[in-house]
């Protein structure tokens, strides 16, 4: 394979400028003024889920953060970091979690191979299916264990946005945004929606926050 391949991007980016100007002379400069986005999206990094092509989204529409197998890890400054300004500054309506079948992550951490760091994060993963254990071993075959392991993990993921305080925050505010868990197909290119929830929907009581004011 040969390394020429990536001029084919930039040779596209040329081609996607010249649309976008033929279309309004002023794309961009509206573009560089500022965004309003609806939508957060927290997705897996895999290449096949693009989050604005398979939603039919424009550039502006959404906020986005992807990492492996689409996890709300509390401790990750980076996702946090994302929510946080999202919900805070912009003012998003609305959080999407979306998984997708045959996720590589998922599958990894089905697996019992040892992946260096990257057990680290895939732990996350193992112990959603722990969680699940009856449920995914009443299952008839691996497909339908792996199939389940997406759902539930894109489900606990959005409830662990709603035991953050940022989320918290603005339900008690403003009453939004609102959560959603989706998974997504690849073999049908269909999304799902598998939850739910809403500033009525606060988690258990231990982890909800008093929140003053500000
Ligand atoms: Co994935």
């Amino acid at each position: 394979m040969g390394t020429r391949g990536y001029r084919r991007l930039l040779e596209a980016n040329e081609r996607w400028v010249a649309e976008r100007l033929a279309e309004r002379p002023d794309y961009f400069a509206r573009m560089a003024a500022g965004q309003d986005p609806e939508f957060v999206w927290i997705g897996c990094s895999d290449s096949r889920v693009p989050a604005e092509t398979l939603t039919g989204c424009a550039p502006g529409e959404l906020f986005v953060h992807r990492n492996v197998a689409n996890q709300v890890v509390h401790t990750d400054l980076n996702m946090l970091t994302v929510l946080y300004y999202a919900v805070q500054q912009l003012r998003v309506r609305h959080v999407i979690v979306c998984g997708h079948y045959g996720c590589g992550g998922v599958a990894a951490a089905m697996s019992r191979r040892d992946f260096g760091l990257i057990n680290r994060w895939l732990q996350n993963i193992k112990d959603c299916a722990e969680r699940h254990q009856d449920e995914l071993a009443a299952l008839p075959d691996e497909a339908a264990r792996s199939r389940r392991l997406v759902e539930v993990n894109v489900v606990e993921q959005v409830d662990h946005l709603a035991k953050t305080s940022v989320i918290q925050r603005a339900w008690k505010a403003e009453e939004r945004p609102w959560l959603h868990g989706w998974v997504y197909d690849l073999a049908t290119g269909r999304l799902q929606e598998l939850v739910r929830r809403t500033p009525e929907d606060l988690p258990h009581p231990v982890h909800r926050y008093d929140l003053d004011e500000g």
